[in-house]
């Protein structure tokens, strides 16, 4: 067996493994006894990776996921909280990344079932008419909390804010804004990667209208989606060229995380701004190629750690993020690197939460969902 098919097969075991009935629905959680929620990225994941050999299953498991949905139209962080198999009572105040659109278009891909699709796009409305009400600011996306954009310790949110109040009080806030729906949002990171996911599903919907045979929704988006884009530009671009998150006064936050190549995913750059992108920074040993990429934080950063939490280390749907990206642009000899970095180390250390990109040493949760990605980048590189 090659090493890709090698992949695949355990890939497919763990999705496999992960696969639970909770209250009646069909959920795949993240990592038995580490995180036993249905989450609302890690789910999209799953089914974009189980479109490729249960389509039955990842059709269920976004239907699922819009289960929890809130009468507001907002989608849960997380929810469906498992207690041996039990379905106990459990939602969040919080969402994640915007990712449902890109995963329902490409699970209807994997079959043409319209049903799917006609099930899935009124619940798809009211989700993105609610992060357009409440989440976007001059005209890109802001998060909440660290949870929200799904990177928990991530470097970015040390500076969201002018208070600076000891980080403990930050985790009890954030603790509230997740747990009970009238913690007044106080804090908004406009954040480069929410808004690229923001964009790009904003697409999605458009093609998704196009195809239920709804022309005049199908417009709509298509143009919500560029105003998106030039927003992106005028907000996010530094003078140094590349795009940075904004804390809450509206300043940017000047460290180089992953989050700068997320603009790609979105198509938000010209061509040539994107290949300067990827030779001075993506595949530059100093910053984010080293042995075992992509560092979630460049590797001459200060505050790059290797193995803390969203703080250095390789996460595989960050992987997933810059390689689509890397297609999108058509940079197929980039993209062909990363895949191979990225299932040499899934092979040397299994489906880890996240891994250290100096040694590849997995870290974190064992038999982790969102790290069997690479089954999506391989079956979508055209050589299975
Ligand atoms: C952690 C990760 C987040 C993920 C969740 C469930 O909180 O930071 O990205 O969604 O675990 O796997």
């Amino acid at each position: 067996m090659d090493l890709e098919t090698r992949v695949l097969e355990e890939g497919k075991r763990v999705l496999r493994q992960n696969r639970r009935i909770i209250g009646g629905h069909e959920v795949t959680i993240p990592a038995p006894g580490w995180f036993d929620h249905q989450y609302l990225w890690d789910s999209c994941f799953h089914a974009i990776t189980l479109s490729h050999f249960d389509q039955a299953a990842a059709e269920n498991e976004l239907i699922s996921l819009m289960a929890s949905q809130h009468r507001n139209g907002m989608v849960p962080h997380s929810s469906k909280f498992n207690f041996r198999g039990m379905l106990l009572p459990y939602t969040s105040n919080i969402t994640q990344p915007p990712l449902i659109a890109r995963a329902t278009l490409e699970v209807y891909e994997a079959a043409h079932n319209t049903a799917f699709l006609d099930n899935m796009f009124p619940k798809l409305n009211l989700y993105y008419e609610w992060l357009s009400k409440k989440r976007v600011r001059e005209g890109v996306l802001t998060v909440a909390s660290p949870l929200e954009a799904g990177e928990d310790n991530s470097v970015v949110w040390d500076d969201a804010d002018s208070l600076r109040l000891p980080k403990a009080s930050y985790i009890l806030y954030d603790y509230f804004a997740t747990h009970f729906p009238k913690t007044p949002q106080v804090r908004h990171v406009f954040s480069v990667k929410e808004t690229a996911l923001y964009a790009d599903s904003l697409q999605c919907m458009s093609l998704i209208a196009g195809i239920l045979g709804n022309n005049e929704l199908s417009t709509r988006y298509e143009r919500q989606h560029e105003k998106v884009i030039e927003s992106m530009r005028k907000v996010f671009r530094h003078s140094s060229g590349l795009y940075y998150n904004l804390n809450s006064n509206g300043e940017p936050i000047i460290v180089k995380t992953h989050s700068i190549f997320a603009p790609l995913f979105a198509g938000a750059l010209p061509k040539e701004e994107a290949e300067t992108l990827i030779k001075e920074h993506l595949l530059n040993e100093k910053e984010f190629w080293p042995q075992f990429p992509v560092p979630t934080v460049a590797i001459n950063e200060p505050k790059f750690s290797p193995t803390g939490y969203w703080r250095g280390p390789v996460w595989m749907p960050i992987n997933w993020i810059i390689y689509s990206g890397l297609l999108r642009y058509g940079f197929n000899d980039a993209a062909q690197m990363l895949l191979l970095k990225t299932l040499v180390v899934v092979e040397k250390s299994g489906f880890r939460e996240y891994y250290n990109p100096l040694t590849g040493e997995g870290l974190g949760a064992r038999e982790f969902g969102m790290s069997t990605l690479p089954v999506d980048m391989v079956m979508r590189n055209g050589t299975k």
